[in-house]
């Protein structure tokens, strides 16, 4: 059988974002039965939050969605990461900026903006953390879940 293709999710703390953009790619292979095919993590630009799990306001929305067994542990992202996965998801283009810096040269993994993908073509993830209610992670979840599908979706072809 061919390796599973590997995507890794990546905001700045990977306790609001990245985690909900992971459980939602998770989410879908099982929904699609392409487990066999993908495997999906997340992770952080900062090791601030590291070893904490995902915000509340991110697992009361995957809750809400029916997502009601998604575990993490937020960690930072690491050198060998780029040659690990094919694929590294940034949320803003802060992240993408902070992913470029990071990524040696010439290792494996194409570095893109994961709502590049949404086909309503909202494509920033706006970090929600700041933010009074869960409103931002609840818009945060519907972008990814469109951005993951367009994305599956196109590597079918
Ligand atoms: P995330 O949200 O990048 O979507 O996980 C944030 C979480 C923590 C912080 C910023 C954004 N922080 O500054 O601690």
């Amino acid at each position: 059988m061919a390796e599973k293709k590997k995507v890794l999710m990546i905001c700045l703390g990977n306790i609001c974002r990245s985690p909900i953009a992971e459980a939602v790619f998770a989410n879908i292979v099982k929904e699609k039965g392409l487990q066999d095919k993908w495997e999906v993590d997340s992770a952080a630009l900062i090791g601030y939050h590291t070893g904490k799990s995902p915000d509340s306001r991110a697992i009361k929305t995957l809750k809400e969605k029916g997502i009601t067994d998604y575990v993490h542990k937020a960690r930072p992202i690491k050198k060998d990461d780029f040659n690990e996965y094919d694929w590294i998801f940034g949320m803003d283009e802060d992240n993408i900026d902070e992913l470029e810096r990071k990524k040696p040269s010439g290792s494996k993994a194409e570095v893109e903006l994961l709502g590049k993908y949404d086909p309503q073509g909202d494509v920033i993830i706006r970090d929600p953390y700041y933010d009074d209610g869960s409103a931002g992670f609840h818009k945060a979840y519907e972008q990814c879940d469109r951005s993951v599908r367009a994305f599956l979706e196109k590597q079918k072809n």
